[in-house]
């Protein structure tokens, strides 16, 4: 939750930008094409069949509230369309980036004859018009807006298929959906366009037919010549005021850029020694793009990413304070908790500053899907155990391989079972070794009474075990556990697909050191003494003693269990069903 100025913001809400509220209006743009394409693709199995699809979507888009939505949707997601536009500081366009720009800002050109010819119609003057009165108007009034018609289908369909792609690139399911999505997003306007020359041919031939024309070409159907004279005014003004906005627009940058050089220049200094001088105002990342200087940014400065992070070097109180989208994004990646760290396509400076890239520039949206949903370490206290089979070296000497695999992996399963039944989360396989970690999703306490649980559990799965395998086994399988808890850093680590989640930290190594210790103290539990009493188990001072750890200064308390069953029955009652409580709530 963020507070400020006495009001509480949601953390959903907090990470709600420009950028989020043009791309929802895109979507919902997006899904009207889909349904109009979809009923222009009813053509190709029959002019009935269109005419029967429009019926459903009408229905739907021209319900009151739809109605308000959608053209909300649409006056947003080009007004803030056109905002981007004064806003943008750089022209170094990727080509998908200027693609959709001059597609978009095409689209108006194009739809206004659609719009006012047949949209526009209803609120001025109460004439619903359908594919009849569209498809003669275009194909024999008219014929040359038939390829206009198709030029703003195409126009509108590429410049929605680039926004889906650059919102869906980043995610997980991208790679794989990929070429389905292309085949749809190939295949639909094809039908669409084909549907529409399918039902035009039909609407030609229908209008032969003398009850046909009565029906739907009738003189109330068509607008009257002063109707025309408006429609006709409105559709050759609109270009007109649309490109004086584009020219203001441009214009209105070319006066900021005065002005910020009129306010002063700065100094962004790379490391390696790269420095540039830039007007004031510009964001770290559009100096580096207009400078050439390679740096990272695979949403395209869009604060989705965070591949453009800096660490910035030196006095930090200049710098501006983060947006909300800003925080939004250093906090789910961890980073927000270290002032140095910005997101360089949001940071402004208004003097010179010095920094590092986090990332290299190299950074694609291959290896950063890889890496979405990286946890990138954070600080936890956490009840680390360690289980490690004994003897499964003199196992493996009198088996085969499979009959070892077997029997190790009916152990691993035995523990696991019991660490997640008391709450735990088995969390990394070391050989015939287990580390199970507690505390992730719960209290400190909490934690401490899922581990003890734990032990007892584990000890009635291994002794099931035994009985289950007994005419296998030579001796009854035994086992060492080693529980310590502490602050920890939980978080992933790893290589490119080789990324395990895990905790690191001296509490981690302590309950590694625990169970190496019971073999030498002769005992199947090590448990510090500062879980048992979070635990909320009775003292017990003849089980309790200090034990020296390799790489500590001081011993640690302990307590030692000679038989992990007997944990069990010290398990304070109301511990063991918090453990319960914990995995419910989850
Ligand atoms: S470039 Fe993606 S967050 Fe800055």
């Amino acid at each position: 939750m963020d507070v400020r100025k006495g009001l509480v913001i949601p953390g959903a809400i907090r990470g709600i930008g420009i950028r989020q509220v043009r791309v929802t209006c895109g979507l919902i743009l997006f899904a009207y094409l889909l349904s109009h394409f979809a009923n222009h693709a009813l053509g190709n199995v029959s002019y009935g069949a269109m005419v029967e699809g429009l019926k459903y979507h009408m229905a739907f888009w021209r319900n009151p509230l739809v109605t308000a939505v959608f053209y909300a949707a649409g006056i947003t997601h080009w007004g803030l369309g056109l905002w981007a536009l004064y806003e943008r500081r750089q022209f170094r366009y990727r080509t998908p980036e200027i693609t959709q720009l001059l597609l978009g800002i095409s689209i108006p050109f194009l739809l206004v004859a659609h719009f006012v010819g047949v949209r526009l119609q209803q609120p001025l003057f109460g004439r619903d018009l359908y594919y009849a009165q569209a498809l003669f108007a275009y194909w024999v009034n008219r014929p040359y807006m038939e390829w206009v018609q198709f030029a703003l289908l195409i126009v509108a369909w590429v410049h929605g298929c680039i926004g889906l792609y650059f919102w869906l690139r980043l995610k997980r399911f991208f790679a794989r959906a990929a070429p389905y999505l292309l085949v749809a997003a190939a295949l639909l306007p094809m039908l669409a366009l084909l549907g529409l020359i399918q039902g035009g041919r039909d609407v030609i031939e229908l209008s032969n037919v003398p009850a046909w024309r009565t029906a739907n070409l009738s003189q109330a159907q068509f607008s009257t010549p002063p109707e025309r004279a408006l429609l006709d005014a409105i559709i050759f003004w609109f270009p007109v005021v649309y490109g004086a906005v584009l020219a203001l627009i441009l214009g209105a940058r070319g006066l900021r850029l005065l002005c910020e050089r009129r306010g002063g220049m700065i100094n962004l200094s790379y490391p390696n020694g790269i420095k540039v001088r830039v007007p004031q105002g510009l964001s770290v990342l559009e100096a580096s793009l207009r400078h050439n200087v390679p740096h990272a940014s695979v949403c395209g400065g869009k604060a989705r990413c965070s591949t453009c992070r800096i660490r910035v070097v030196g006095d930090l109180a200049a710098l501006p304070k983060p947006s909300r989208r800003e925080a939004f994004v250093l906090a789910r990646v961890g980073a927000s908790v270290d002032p140095a760290i910005r997101l360089a396509c949001q940071l402004r400076p208004k003097s010179d500053i010095a920094f590092f890239l986090v990332f290299p520039p190299q950074v694609n949206p291959a290896s950063m899907r890889r890496s979405i949903g990286i946890r990138m370490g954070e600080e936890l206290y956490v009840v680390s155990m360690f289980v490690d089979m004994r003897r499964s070296t003199e196992l493996a000497e009198q088996r085969l391989p499979f009959d070892t695999m077997f029997i190790i992996n009916r152990f691993l399963a035995a523990v696991s079972g019991a660490v997640e039944d008391a709450g735990g989360q088995p969390n990394q396989f070391v050989g015939d070794g287990i580390l199970a970690l507690f505390g992730l999703d719960s209290s400190p306490a909490v934690a401490c009474a899922q581990a003890v649980a734990a032990v007892g559990r584990i000890a009635a799965n291994v002794a099931q075990l035994n009985r289950d395998l007994a005419n296998d086994l030579r001796e009854p399988i035994r086992f060492g556990i080693g529980v310590n808890g502490g602050e920890v850093i939980v978080g992933d680590i790893g290589y490119r697909e080789r990324v395990v989640f895990t905790a690191l930290g001296d509490a981690v190594n302590v309950a590694a050191r625990l169970q190496e210790l019971t073999k030498d103290l002769g005992c199947e539990v090590l448990v510090s003494e500062e879980v048992c009493r979070a635990a909320n188990l009775a003292a017990d001072p003849p089980a309790t003693r200090d034990v020296a750890i390799r790489g500590r200064d001081s011993p640690i308390s302990v307590r030692l269990v000679a038989c992990a069953a007997l944990l069990a029955a010290d398990v304070a009652p109301d511990a063991d069903r918090s453990s319960h409580a914990s995995r419910a709530d989850r």
